[in-house]
């Protein structure tokens, strides 16, 4: 294929532009303060297809955040593509720690991207890497190079779970017929190894509540005397691991797909740096799973974190006091065959089981989702393989990540196809935290390396 490095060079300017307008809409689609602000931002995206080339651009109601769908059909013979992306973000909290406005994108220099970075919320989760697609097709069409049909799938619930888009694809299933979905939205091990994501994990996210006393009591009138909620809750959550951090829950590793001695030797060449990881977050050591490698434990074991616990006085100076109630907020990231809901199921069948006298306890699930290998030996995966070959000038290396979609299992599930994780961020790019940022060489090695995937994955089907 030609001039596509050239039609980038000469567009460059104006890719990054359009990316930082998209940038400054705040879509944060867990607080409904932003609602009118996703609209927009799904309206915006809509916008942006029109002009890159679709014929057919529609925005879905749902009963949360609408949903994008464009498409451009070149053949009833040709296989067709489905980009998936979400034009939703995290919130941006806590705002004191960014250096500059999460919703006025700035572009700087960064050591790992001496090019320099975009600076915004979502600017690599995902908007930036969802754009990617929306300038390679521009480039495409205005360049008559677009091979194959494609079809966008844009949605704007990814960050809270997704549930509107599992109706939507269940009810128009004929209309996202594909030979394979493609989906930037996770990363590369860096920019000069160049990587494919070839797993994600699941997901079971619950919240637990404890309650003692019906009030919050006098710490030294009652204290000693009856359960403290937050004493229970904190001695319940210790006791999930054991002391090689292991989980404790009866079951929960009865699925778990165990890698054969050759898969793990496989896996270990992929290039990591130990010293590098720990510098770069400032620990003197890692912590994790007895038995396994760092790369292993984030990626093919499954694992059980507190993301939030709270509870009693948390306020200035000192208050004597044991509180009624304590609570917490727990993932639990699963691998392939770990069911989601049998796993909840057997979360709160233990917690519940190891609530001492004195206390009542709740779990409520929130949501969650399975975990998904993408297979090797696939048109696909070669497809991407040798597009990655072509604008790196090297192999990538297989990778599988400790992140989830989980609604890429959904999608195999209902559509019957299978999904090419195409992700160009670092880990460094702070998703989720303050400071998000996405390397402008990233955003436009991107948009190099889609066109030649379509090239090779209709040619090779051709074939
Ligand atoms: N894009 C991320 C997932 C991701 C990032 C996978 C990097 C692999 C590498 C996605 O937006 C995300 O944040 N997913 C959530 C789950 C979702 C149900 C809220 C996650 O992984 O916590
Ligand atoms: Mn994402
Ligand atoms: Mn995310």
């Amino acid at each position: 294929m030609q001039h596509i490095p050239e039609y980038i060079a000469q567009h460059k300017q104006r890719f990054i532009d359009e990316l930082i307008a998209l940038l400054r809409l705040p879509s944060v689609s867990a607080d409904p303060a932003f609602a009118k602000e996703v609209l927009g931002a799904a309206q915006a995206v809509g916008a942006a297809l029109e002009d890159a080339g679709c014929d057919t651009v529609e925005i879905h109601k749902t009963d949360g955040h609408p949903i994008v769908y464009g498409e451009k059909l070149m053949g009833k013979d040709l296989p067709t593509v489905l980009v998936y992306g979400h034009y939703d973000v995290q919130p941006p909290d806590p705002l004191d720690l960014w250096n500059s406005p999460p919703f006025e994108p700035i572009v700087q220099k960064t050591e790992l991207h001496p090019e320099g970075a975009i600076f915004a919320r979502g600017a690599c989760d995902d908007k930036g890497q969802m754009y990617m697609h929306v300038k390679a097709l521009e480039l495409m069409v205005r360049t008559g190079q677009l091979p194959c049909n494609v079809k966008f799938m844009i949605e704007g619930e990814e960050e809270v779970g997704s549930s509107n888009l599992a109706t939507f694809v269940a009810q128009n299933r004929e209309k996202l017929t594909n030979d394979i979905i493609l989906i930037s939205d996770t990363g590369m091990i860096a920019n000069d190894i160049p990587s494919i994501t070839t797993g994600l994990r699941g997901l079971s996210y619950v919240e637990v509540a404890v309650t003692g006393p019906n009030r919050d009591l006098h710490s030294g009138l009652y204290g000693g005397a009856v359960a403290n909620p937050i004493n229970v809750l904190a001695k319940m959550i210790a006791s999930l691991h054991d002391e090689n951090n292991h989980i404790t829950i009866p079951g929960f590793y009865d699925k778990v797909a165990e890698l054969s001695e050759r898969e793990r030797a496989e896996m270990a060449k992929a290039p990591f740096d130990l010293e590098a990881y720990k510098k770069a977050l400032d620990i003197d050591a890692v912590y994790g799973e007895k038995g396994f490698t760092t790369n292993e434990r984030n990626s093919i074991r499954p694992t059980l974190d507190v993301n939030g616990i709270w509870g009693g006085y948390t306020g200035e100076g000192a208050k004597t006091v044991i509180a009624s109630k304590a609570y917490a907020k727990i993932s639990m990231r699963l691998v392939p065959h770990q069911d989601w809901e049998e796993i909840t199921q057997l979360f709160k069948n233990h917690f519940e089981s190891i609530a001492p006298a004195g206390v009542k306890v709740s779990v409520k699930p929130h949501h969650g989702g399975q975990g998904y290998v993408t297979p090797m030996d696939t048109i696909g995966y070669r497809a991407a393989s040798k597009a990655y070959e072509t604008s790196f000038g090297k192999k990538p290396v297989p990778q599988r990540s400790g992140g989830s979609i989980p609604i890429v299992s959904l999608f195999e599930e209902e559509l019957g196809s299978k999904t090419i994780l195409m992700g160009f961020g670092l880990d460094s790019d702070a998703i989720h935290s303050p400071n998000e940022h996405f390397g402008v060489w990233n955003y436009l090695k991107g948009i190099e390396t889609i066109p030649y995937f379509y090239q090779y994955f209709t040619e090779m089907n051709q074939a």
